[in-house]
């Protein structure tokens, strides 16, 4: 069997290397996200340990279709019972591209028939069953998940315009934070406290999925153990100046149970922690969800200034949707993405000040 494990369009090649360093199996990357072979069990362990994925998907059956009875035909031909829990809401979503079946929920309706004829829909728990025709090519996928994966379960303050988790621990992986020998995280404008809860937790070694169920779970699988967690030093930080999103991000890092530093504090006061030099990952407001763009040019230059004077020897990884804002940063800044987030398309832009 084969799992495919969702990524946000543009880190599917950070997802295919943390799957590496988590030992799948011929791992291939492929639009959207990347394969690898495994069953429900391999599910269940992508769904526990991976970071960056956002969904994981566990194929269940792929054939040519070119009409709908043929779609109707082929469908009843899978083993429907091994792939759906008896007594489950069955839910089917469609998407047609470039395909002469080409309406999504006509081909929806002719699989969820094929999988009522032989599993009759209960009142359980909701499973849900992904089709996607794409070059008539008929791929039928079971999710996985449920709540995307970016849902940890430790977050219930939330704050102005959160970073996905995912996005955070890629751009962590993207700027070389390797939690073995984890080096300073400083975020000047953390908001709810995503990227230095992220790389914590990565130093801890704990898996982003332990607080939370997932879909695939009512199937009775049984979890693999965890790794036993490590002793976290303290070298990650947070400011921002809004007291509110401390107070939130506080509750957060201790839900999470990694130990971050947080403290209110304007980005003209942001000095380097006592230590070695390290990395400073932030995403200040940007787009027209928060602030206005002419005070926006000033806080990024303000930013910029801040890291030129007082970071040398850091590394720098600033994320925003607005080219022109990184380059009032006034720093040499180099782009990784864009990736699509939230209706955005936003750019983690790296360097050294
Ligand atoms: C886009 S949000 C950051 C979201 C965060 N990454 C998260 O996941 O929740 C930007 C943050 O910058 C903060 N901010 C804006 N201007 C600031 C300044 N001059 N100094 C410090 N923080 C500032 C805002 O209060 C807001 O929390």
């Amino acid at each position: 069997m084969e799992i495919f494990c969702v990524a946000l369009p543009g880190l599917e090649g950070l997802l295919y290397s943390e799957m590496e360093d988590a030992g799948f199996a011929d791992i291939r990357v492929g639009t959207g996200g990347v394969s690898a072979t495994g069953g429900p069990n391999e599910a269940l362990r992508a769904n526990l340990c991976l970071r960056v994925a956002s969904r994981i998907l566990l194929r269940v059956a792929e054939f040519r279709a070119v009409h709908l009875a043929q779609l109707d035909k082929r469908a009843r031909r899978v083993d429907w019972a091994t792939v759906v829990p008896s007594g489950s809401r069955v839910k089917v979503e469609a998407t047609c591209r470039k395909s002469r079946i080409y309406h999504n929920r006509a081909a929806a309706e002719r699989v969820a028939k094929a999988v009522y004829a032989a599993v009759p829909s209960g009142d359980g728990p909701e499973v849900v069953l992904k089709v996607r025709i794409e070059d008539d090519l008929c791929t039928i996928s079971l999710d996985t998940t449920g709540d995307p994966l970016h849902r940890r379960g430790h977050k219930e303050f939330v704050g102005k315009a959160p970073l996905r988790e995912g996005m955070a621990a890629a751009f962590l992986r993207q700027l070389g934070f390797d939690p073995d020998s984890p080096v300073p995280v400083v975020d000047p404008m953390c908001g709810s406290g995503t990227i230095p809860i992220e790389a914590a937790e990565m130093t801890a070694g704990l898996w982003p999925g332990r607080s939370r169920v997932f879909a695939l779970e009512g199937s009775g699988l049984t979890r693999p153990q965890p790794p036993e967690p490590r002793n976290v030093p303290p070298i990650f930080y947070g400011f921002d100046r809004d007291q509110g999103a401390i107070q939130g991000a506080v509750k957060n890092a201790e839900r999470a149970g990694v130990p971050v530093t947080f403290q209110r504090q304007a980005v003209s006061d942001l000095v380097p922690p006592k230590g070695p030099a390290g990395l400073v990952l932030t995403n200040p407001p940007y787009g027209a969800r928060i602030g206005d763009r002419k005070l926006l040019v000033g806080l990024y230059g303000a930013l910029g200034a801040v890291l030129k004077d007082r970071f040398k020897g850091w590394r720098v990884g600033i994320v925003t949707s607005d080219g022109g804002l990184a380059k009032a940063t006034g720093l040499a800044l180099e782009p990784f993405g864009p990736v699509a987030h939230g209706g955005l398309k936003v750019t983690l832009w790296m360097g050294q000040p």
